[in-house]
């Protein structure tokens, strides 16, 4: 007999624990620097109608089949059709591929932390700080140990919980703040610029890049595609409303997303002219930016401290809810001791995690198919697996089991409204949508076609 599952205390448990675990650098770091990137506004754009479509689609049948299977994912798709438990087993990966770069960047947000804590906020936001930083050879591996260090300590000991709590009394905070930043912003010389390149969508920036880039982020932001949904799926009650819920997600996790932005890009706008150089700075771009902004408001040592330590605590919680995703696979599997566990995903992070911790500096001279380090293991994880398990995904549902059965354990609870829309989605537009664009990034990194 299995152990009955615990479940979360009501909807609003649910979609705590779900938004505690999507709301990270994904939507801090990484939205940003790709609305940047890639258009500004008409990103925004079709980043939501992906969000509303795709993204709920995906997030409701994820989290169905874990309530419906009250499994983690391999046992979930297992139990559905056994010929498909390669599918828990794909998504699985991808949390390995992501917790070491996760880390990575984790290290930097603790090593923003430190300068402004130390008083040190006025050089953190000159120049040539960041690529000082980067270049290094130790400051950069030190920040990634101690960031997965922690990471790591807390799964072992068990402690998620507590910072948990933190988190949740932390969360609305840093909205706060977010939203006085934003606003202080947009009254910078030039920003008016960055606000209207980030919120009015301009088509002639439209490129297949732009859908490819979004839909990444989506999976990246939402933490779709690798099962996670699926795990907290099996912890809810039957009585919670699964669409509902789904909502409310998706309009924290992208309402987080879209502050975090309009912080930055507007900024960027202030503080280098909008100049296409700077806008395509890429994973580094929060760190150059964000800086400047403290450095010239008035207290803004400790708005830049309280900043970072707000978004490290976000960093945090995601990263604890990958590693202990990862702890918990191969636990299951190899049926090995949890401390043992603890330490081999340490050392396998460690190891991953070094290049891109390096990819900026001494091995910066080191492309795999054109990419750095962290960028590969980004665009591995994003823009090839998360596809191609979403497609699995949406195939399992749409042709084995049928969307009935994701209705019916749907409205156990509530009607279920999007009916309609997630028919369609599932079973046609998500998997010949996925097919076309995990193709054309592949022949894009492979240089047979430019995009
Ligand atoms: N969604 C998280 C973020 O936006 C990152 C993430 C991806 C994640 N997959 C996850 C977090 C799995 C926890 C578990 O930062």
């Amino acid at each position: 007999m299995e152990k009955k599952r615990s479940s979360f205390t009501g909807k609003l448990g649910f979609v705590l624990a779900a938004a505690g675990s999507a709301v990270g650098l994904g939507n801090l770091w990484r939205f940003p620097y790709l609305a940047a990137k890639y258009g500004g506004g008409i990103f925004l754009l079709v980043y939501i109608i992906l969000a509303v479509t795709f993204g709920f689609s995906l997030m409701v049948a994820e989290i169905v089949i874990g309530r419906k299977t009250g499994l983690s994912p391999v046992g979930a798709f297992a139990k559905l059709n056994k010929k498909f438990a390669f599918i828990g087993y794909l998504g699985a990966i991808i949390p390995m591929l992501i917790l070491p770069y996760y880390s990575v960047i984790g290290g930097w947000v603790m090593k923003y932390f430190a300068a402004f804590v130390s008083g040190n906020g006025h050089n953190a936001a000159s120049d040539t700080y960041f690529d000082g930083f980067i270049t290094g050879v130790g400051e950069p591996i030190i920040w990634f140990v101690l960031f997965i260090a922690i990471t790591m300590t807390v799964v072992l000991l068990g402690v998620e919980k507590g910072i948990e709590k933190v988190s949740k009394i932390m969360m609305p905070v840093l909205v706060v703040l977010s939203i006085f930043v934003a606003v202080y912003v947009m009254f910078l010389d030039g920003a008016w610029a960055g606000v209207v390149y980030y919120i009015k969508p301009d088509f002639s920036n439209f490129s297949i890049m732009t859908v490819i880039a979004a839909m990444g982020q989506l999976f990246y932001s939402m933490s779709l595609a690798m099962g996670i949904m699926i795990t907290y799926g099996s912890y809810m009650k039957k009585d919670v409303n699964i669409e509902k819920s789904v909502h409310h997600i998706e309009i924290f996790d992208t309402g987080i997303a879209f502050l975090a932005g309009l912080m930055i890009i507007p900024a960027v706008f202030a503080f280098h002219g909008g100049e296409e150089s700077a806008l395509g700075k890429g994973p580094s771009l929060m760190f150059v930016t964000l800086p400047k902004v403290f450095d010239s408001i008035w207290g803004g040592q400790v708005i830049g401290t309280l900043f970072f330590i707000l978004v490290l605590l976000a960093a945090l919680t995601s990263s604890i809810s990958l590693a202990e995703t990862v702890v918990s696979v191969v636990q299951d599997k190899f049926k090995i001791d949890r401390k043992v566990t603890c330490l081999i995903v340490l050392g396998g992070c460690l190891l991953l995690g070094l290049p891109s911790a390096l990819g900026y500096g001494v091995l910066g001279g080191v492309k795999i198919l054109g990419l750095q380090f962290l960028d590969l293991f980004d665009f591995i994880s994003n823009s090839i697996l998360m596809p191609i398990v979403a497609i699995c995904t949406c195939v399992f549902i749409g042709f084995v089991i049928k969307p009935k059965a994701i209705e019916e354990e749907i409205e156990i609870s509530a009607p279920f409204k999007a009916k309609k829309l997630f028919n369609v989605v599932i079973k046609y537009i998500a998997p010949v949508f996925l097919v076309a664009i995990l193709v054309s990034s592949i022949l894009d990194v492979f240089g047979v076609i430019k995009i």
